[in-house]
């Protein structure tokens, strides 16, 4: 008996095999039963004719429930109208457990009973589609980093120092020590780690206790970050839009059925190739308000101004230089104009918005430690970082890419919390 998964059965056309999985659906015509089983390779449909079998297998299948899980042996056939392009001319049925009622069925569900659902909404077809998509989007992005020599360096995840910004941490009680923070980022170690090793990333989960209940927030998110010593903003949007062109590239290689099954609109994703425009943000400022944007010069964009802006064109769009008091304050000073620092954040396109926040890194001791005292953060957690504006202070410059937006952006679907196989958002921590 030969056992193998769906995903091989082009390589037993016209032989007997046995695959494991779970009955999705079955239908039945006349003294025909049509059992659609998957097997987390794929979807078969296999077939039995009364007559055909023996009597005690037909009669098993009546007795299938919806994700009973199972094994079938079968011959293989090719079929173009059976998902996949295979059927199994079924032989034999063995059941390894009839399921319960199962209570995600054919017809419209609610969103909310879904997420309730979350652990078994993970196996409708849909959802399979997307947890392959982010698979290969992930793979891409190492995949990426590792031809170029980047070395991986494991951020902490508990944290005394505030990596982004003070109204949206996760605290603890860390022992006899005070507060520590879950990682809003893992960028100030791995600047550390860049004037070891000189390209690095890390790619790790970070929290933000975000208050905004949007389709973009998550509180804990995957995020990939790239950090380069001697490289400057510029050459740090160069990495990032080969890197995005990269693992949209890569999906429309190894996805194509899933992004059909997404209904994917897949012209959209062969424009992602380099180079990205890049809009200076005073540019974007004027931009906006001739579109009928309320945005002023000096404010980060909002929701509705980052859509205007990259509906204007086919790819991803950086915008540049933003003012330095609605930035970060590890951000460097824009030598040409003081008040703006050198950053950029990539908008997806298609009206999805900031995927990847960048920057030159602030490389002069005096100014970083006068942005921090701006900016209050507690001075002492910061010595270490400090310190690497004292020995062998080099330009550097690095990003930060969410994976689940842009999971969500080249998948095509509407809402972050499909594109995370267990989602966290400020009303939702079951399942
Ligand atoms: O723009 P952010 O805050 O940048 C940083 O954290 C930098 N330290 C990165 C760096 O330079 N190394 O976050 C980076 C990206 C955003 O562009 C967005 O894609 C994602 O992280 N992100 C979120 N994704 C989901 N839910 C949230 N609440 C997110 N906040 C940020
Ligand atoms: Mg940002």
């Amino acid at each position: 008996m030969i056992d193998t998964t769906i995903n091989y059965l082009k390589d037993y056309v016209g032989q007997e095999v046995r695959l494991s999985g779970w009955l999705y659906n079955k239908r039945s015509s006349g003294k025909i039963r049509f059992l659609l089983v998957r097997d987390g390779t794929g979807l078969v449909q296999c077939i039995m004719a009364k007559g055909e079998v023996p009597d005690a297998t037909f009669e098993l299948s009546d007795s299938l429930t919806q994700e009973s899980s199972l094994k079938v042996t079968g011959t293989v056939r090719v079929e173009p109208r059976s998902p996949g392009g295979f059927e199994l001319g079924l032989t034999n049925i063995e059941i390894v457990q009839i399921a319960e009622p199962y209570p995600i069925t054919k017809k419209e569900h609610g969103v909310d009973f879904l997420h309730d659902l979350r652990h078994l909404w993970l196996r409708s077809s849909r959802q399979y589609a997307i947890m392959k998509i982010r698979n290969e989007v992930i793979w891409a992005i190492r995949e990426f980093f590792y031809n170029r020599g980047f070395v991986l360096i494991d951020s902490p995840i508990l944290t005394a120092a505030i990596g982004e910004e003070s109204s949206s941490l996760f605290e603890t009680e860390y022992f006899k020590m005070g507060k520590a923070y879950l990682a809003q980022t893992g960028q100030l170690y791995i600047e550390a780690a860049c004037m070891s090793l000189r390209n690095v990333f890390c790619f790790g989960p970070t929290f933000r206790a975000e208050k905004s209940l949007t389709r973009r927030h998550l509180t804990e998110f995957w995020m990939v970050e790239g950090e380069m010593a001697y490289c400057d903003a510029e050459g740090s949007m160069k990495i990032q839009e080969e890197m995005v062109s990269y693992a949209a590239q890569a999906i429309l290689k190894k996805c194509r059925p899933e992004l059909e099954k997404l209904e994917r609109d897949i012209t959209k994703l062969e424009t992602i190739l380099p180079p990205f425009p890049r809009v200076d943000y005073g540019d974007a400022v004027k931009i906006l308000q001739e579109h009928g944007s309320s945005i002023t010069w000096g404010t980060d964009l909002g929701a509705e101004d980052e859509t205007i802006l990259s509906n204007m064109h086919d790819r991803p769009v950086f915008i540049t230089n933003y003012p330095k008091r609605a930035k970060a304050f590890y951000m460097k000073e824009n030598p040409a104009n003081t008040e703006t620092v050198l950053c950029a954040d990539l908008l997806a396109s298609e009206g999805y918005g900031e995927i990847i926040g960048g920057s030159q890194r602030e490389d002069n001791y005096d100014k970083l430690l006068a942005r921090i005292r701006e900016e209050k953060l507690p001075e002492a957690a910061y010595g270490w970082y400090l310190d690497l504006r004292k020995y062998g202070s080099v330009p550097h410059s690095g990003f930060g890419l969410g994976i689940e937006r842009t999971v969500t952006w080249l998948a095509g679907i509407h809402h972050i919390r499909e594109a995370i196989p267990f989602p966290r958002m400020i009303t939702r921590l079951y399942p």
